[in-house]
């Protein structure tokens, strides 16, 4: 900026008595010359100027300020929502000409938390002093502390946010299960922030300023998505979506992700793309310009920027299509089941909350060398696998999807149908990550759920998994009080507890298929 245009702004601005602002962009030209009153400015809608989340808008904004008041809270919330390469306040002396500015900009990731720098009473000269190389080093500084947070290479990065009357502790709670969920969905969380708010701002959930830090935050650490433990409507998912520039999504949504990602069976597919059409239908009630980084799910999976881009009535024949696709699959399911049936093999079923640890379990069983495998329902149901038990005893044993504390009531109805599989299983593996602090919770959520499906009535056996995370006098005392096994799914070795166990219940199952020979776990 030149010290000439300073002066004009000041001139201009005693004047007509009113606060004069301009938006420059990185060139140099000016974009915007904004008149307001004495008091404050109203910015236009920088809908030209986007910019990516994580950076900054490529617009400083210079503007005057008559009684040599210094940045207002208004401004900071621009500079913050805005994310303006700098803001600068000029004052306006007595004589009309400029008499030192104030100057602020947005800090990048600080041990001290900081989101802004303020300088204040510049002197108008020094403004002009390579402003380029000034912005060139901060975007540095922001690209650099960003790339602190880049742990998982391309991955999605989010911010977890949680609004809430209640207690922190609860709410760090609940934010540290979100995370594991963000985690399972392949996001990184990057970053959190709890709110805690007696009056719900019915527009934005969280408070307005709560929000500009939010985006601060997220440039500070380089986030695209915006996770929040509570439920948004589709008018607050919009407007937060609109104002932060940032992906936003919810719980339910992220869950339903997680089911997009790990469905294996044809069903299962189509049971988590109905729920989310159907989640998301609300949303298409306005088409606005936010509806993709509303709806596109995590790294454009789910149903599809493009799917939801389209019409309700589209959304709608698509809906139908999938509810009859899903009754010939059912037809298929019985099939299948009585193919099983038929085999008389039993059948054991995997189960447990999210992240356990029941696909490594799967896998290192599947892989063990005395547990012969084949593909045997490959076509039908991928999730399915064969297992051969040295007393020559055969069984089926297929994984589910995780269960989830407080899983939606509407998620729960359409997952019913994919989980129905357990109902033929004479045996559920129910497997517990031994080392999680909310062990007991875990094991609870699971129970309910297996209660909710009526499934109480099929004999369980525990596993607690992941005891290479805990002492070993640890997971064997919680697997004694609960009756289970205690294992590291990441070592075949610890398996033979689980496998003996697991025979001796199959031999009670079918006493009549038992040879009786040593076992042992191979190498
Ligand atoms: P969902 O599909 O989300 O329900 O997860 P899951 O229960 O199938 O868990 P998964 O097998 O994907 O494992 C979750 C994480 O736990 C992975 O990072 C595994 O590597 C890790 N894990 C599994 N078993 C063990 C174990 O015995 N020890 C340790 N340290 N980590 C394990």
């Amino acid at each position: 900026m030149t010290q000439e245009l300073a002066r004009y702004l000041c001139e201009l601005s005693s004047e007509i008595a009113r606060q004069v602002g301009v938006l420059i962009d990185r060139k140099g030209a000016i974009a915007y010359v904004i008149v307001g009153d004495a008091k404050g400015l109203f910015l236009p809608d920088l809908g030209r100027f986007r910019a990516a989340p994580n950076r900054l808008r490529g617009l400083r904004y210079i503007h005057t300020h008559l009684r040599g008041e210094p940045l207002s809270a208004d401004d900071m919330a621009d500079l913050a929502h805005l994310r303006f390469d700098v803001m600068v306040a000029i004052r306006v002396g007595a004589d009309g000409l400029p008499d030192g500015s104030h100057v602020a900009s947005l800090l990048p990731d600080n041990p001290e938390g900081r989101q802004w720098d303020i300088r204040e009473h510049l002197p108008i000269g020094q403004l002009d002093q390579d402003f380029m190389r000034f912005i060139q080093s901060l975007e540095e500084e922001f690209e650099r502390t960003q790339r602190a947070y880049a742990v998982g290479g391309n991955r999605e990065r989010a911010i977890l946010m949680s609004v809430t009357p209640g207690n922190k502790a609860a709410a760090e709670e609940s934010l540290d299960e979100l995370a594991e969920l963000a985690e399972s969905g392949g996001v990184v969380p990057a970053g959190r922030m709890i709110q805690q708010r007696h009056r719900i701002d019915p527009n934005y959930l969280i408070g307005r300023g709560k929000l500009d830090e939010v985006i601060v935050r997220g440039l500070q650490v380089g986030a695209d998505l915006l996770i929040f433990d509570q439920s948004l409507t589709p008018s607050q998912s919009r407007a937060i979506a609109e104002r932060t520039e940032l992906k936003v999504i919810d719980r339910t949504m992220l869950i339903l992700d997680i089911f997009a990602q790990r469905a294996l069976s044809r069903e299962g597919k189509i049971q988590v793309e109905l729920a989310q059409l159907k989640y998301l239908m609300p949303y298409l009630a306005n088409k606005g310009t936010a509806l993709s980084r509303l709806a596109g799910g995590i790294g454009g999976r789910g149903p599809g920027e493009t799917k939801l881009e389209s019409d309700r009535r589209r959304v709608q024949d698509r809906i139908n299509q999938l509810e009859k696709q899903l009754r010939g699959v059912s037809q298929g399911r019985h099939l299948r089941r009585q193919q099983r049936q038929r085999r008389q093999l039993p059948v054991i079923s995997i189960v447990g909350y999210t992240n356990a640890g029941k696909s490594t379990l799967l896998n290192t069983l599947t892989n063990s060398q005395v547990l012969a495998q084949d593909r045997l329902f490959a076509t039908l149901d991928p999730s399915s696998w064969r297992l051969r038990f040295p007393r020559d005893l055969e069984v089926l044993i297929t994984d589910t999807v995780g269960f989830i504390r407080d899983l939606p009531p509407d998620l729960l109805a359409a997952f019913q149908a994919t989980l129905d599989e357990l109902h033929d299983a004479d045996l559920l593996l129910h497997v517990v990550d031994v080392s999680s602090s909310y062990l007991d919770d875990h094991i609870k959520a699971v129970e309910t759920i297996l209660g909710d499906l009526n499934l109480d009535g099929i004999p369980r056996l525990m596993v607690f998994n992941k005891m290479d995370l805990v002492s070993p006098d640890t997971a064997v005392n919680v697997a004694r009080m609960h009756d289970g096994v205690a294992l590291s799914a990441h070592d075949r070795q610890t398996l033979q507890p689980l496998i003996d166990r697991l025979q001796d219940v199959l031999i009670e199952h079918n006493p009549g298929r038992v040879e009786d020979v040593p076992v042992m776990v191979g190498q």
